[in-house]
């Protein structure tokens, strides 16, 4: 057989072999974003989880062709060349802010009002949180709890877990790894999303990479990971391969009393470490995700306190050393005590996540 080129036969046999692995258990073409996800977890994670549905609702919905091609653009420095169809294909957060001027300005105030929302509920999260901001605000009913509240039966106040942020579509990791990141290239990823000076979507960016670039708290590890490859890798290299994701599956009882069903522990409720990851306001979807060590990850069944029927399936997360945590932590505002006293309960929102190591 030649080298240099193949006959047609072997084009043909060829042909049909792509074609034969498109009709797999999927249907779908084996080089799109996805498909290359579903293959990366299965290598990556040993254990019998269900496929990744999360993580696969947030892949990139390019399609095999169109990846390529804006790989290849993104290796030449070139996408801003392409961005609108580039955004619209790759479902990312794009809009015209070419200019420091009134428009955009709907997007930052919402931005706003969610970055504090987000830095709220993250510093619940982190080792070390709080700030003076907090005494200013009432803090929702529900948003902390004890963990004496899960128990069959107990109704409780709900916050609203809805995300607030727009819905994005992670990038391809073929061309994510290609993206400048980093706070000394902000002028490149401003040429890349036509960003103006001092526009909403530069103070967007800044914002994130400043996050991302800030040094952890004592005894965390970070990383922002802008695909769900870099995800896995991080979460794989904290915990181990014998991991799974927990989210909470819906926004059912949101703002709502409801009702503590059916309850799980992972890892038979004891105490467990985990990787928290929430999301960060950028034009692509990008995460950023922290080791959360000493707590306890329960899985609750969410009740209709008047019909009893199931509404939801909660992701609940319970930190049990708080030493460390600010006394002006939202959390002691709204349970009255203090950092080390009580253990702090949350939920997970809708599309943060949480791994934990498969029982
Ligand atoms: C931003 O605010 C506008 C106007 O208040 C609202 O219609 C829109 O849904 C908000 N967008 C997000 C992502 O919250
Ligand atoms: C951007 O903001 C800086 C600091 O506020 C200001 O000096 C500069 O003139 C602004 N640039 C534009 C183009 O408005
Ligand atoms: C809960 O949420 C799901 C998905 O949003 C919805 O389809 C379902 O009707 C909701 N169930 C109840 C009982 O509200
Ligand atoms: C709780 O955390 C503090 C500070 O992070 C640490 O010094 C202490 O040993 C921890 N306590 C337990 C019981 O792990």
């Amino acid at each position: 057989m030649m080298h240099t080129k193949l006959s047609p036969m072997t084009s043909l046999l060829l042909f049909i072999f792509l074609s034969s692995l498109t009709v797999g258990s999927t249907g779908e073409n084996p080089f799109t974003p996805k498909t290359y996800l579903i293959r990366y977890w299965n290598k990556e994670i040993q254990n019998n989880q269900a496929k990744p549905i999360f993580l696969l609702s947030k892949a990139s919905p390019l399609s095999a062709a169109e990846s390529a091609s804006f790989s290849k653009l993104a290796a030449q420095n070139a996408l801003g060349s392409q961005l609108s169809a580039f955004c619209a294909s790759a479902n990312l957060l794009c809009f015209p802010d070419s200019l420091p001027s009134a428009f955009g300005q709907k997007v930052y105030v919402n931005s706003t009002g969610v970055n504090a929302g987000q830095r709220n509920y993250r510093s619940a999260a982190s080792a070390k949180g709080g700030s003076n901001e907090f005494t200013k605000q009432r803090v929702e009913p529900g948003k902390f709890f004890r963990e004496s509240m899960l128990k069959k039966g107990k109704v409780i106040p709900m916050p609203d877990i809805n995300d607030k942020l727009p819905e994005r579509s992670f990038l391809p990791r073929s061309i994510s790894s290609k993206q400048p990141f980093s706070t000394l290239k902000v002028s490149e990823l401003k040429h890349i999303f036509h960003a103006g000076d001092n526009s909403t979507m530069e103070t967007m960016i800044v914002k994130s990479l400043s996050e991302c670039k800030r040094a952890p708290n004592p005894g965390e590890i970070k990383r922002c990971v802008s695909s769900a490859e870099d995800m896995i890798d991080f979460a794989v290299s904290m915990l181990g391969r014998n991991i799974d994701i927990l989210t909470t599956k819906n926004v059912n009882g949101s703002k709502q009393s409801i009702m503590i069903g059916s309850i799980e522990g992972i890892n038979g409720g004891k105490v467990t470490d985990s990787v928290t990851c929430h999301q960060l306001l950028f034009p692509y979807l990008l995460y950023y995700c922290h080791t959360v060590p000493k707590v306890r990850v329960y899985q609750v069944d969410i009740l209709d306190p008047n019909s009893k029927a199931k509404i939801n399936n909660g992701v609940a997360i319970c930190h049990m050393n708080t030493s460390s945590w600010s006394p002006t932590h939202a959390a002691f505002l709204a349970l009255g005590s203090a950092p080390g006293r009580i253990e702090v309960c949350h939920w997970i929102f809708q599309n943060d996540l949480t791994w934990t190591v498969v029982d």
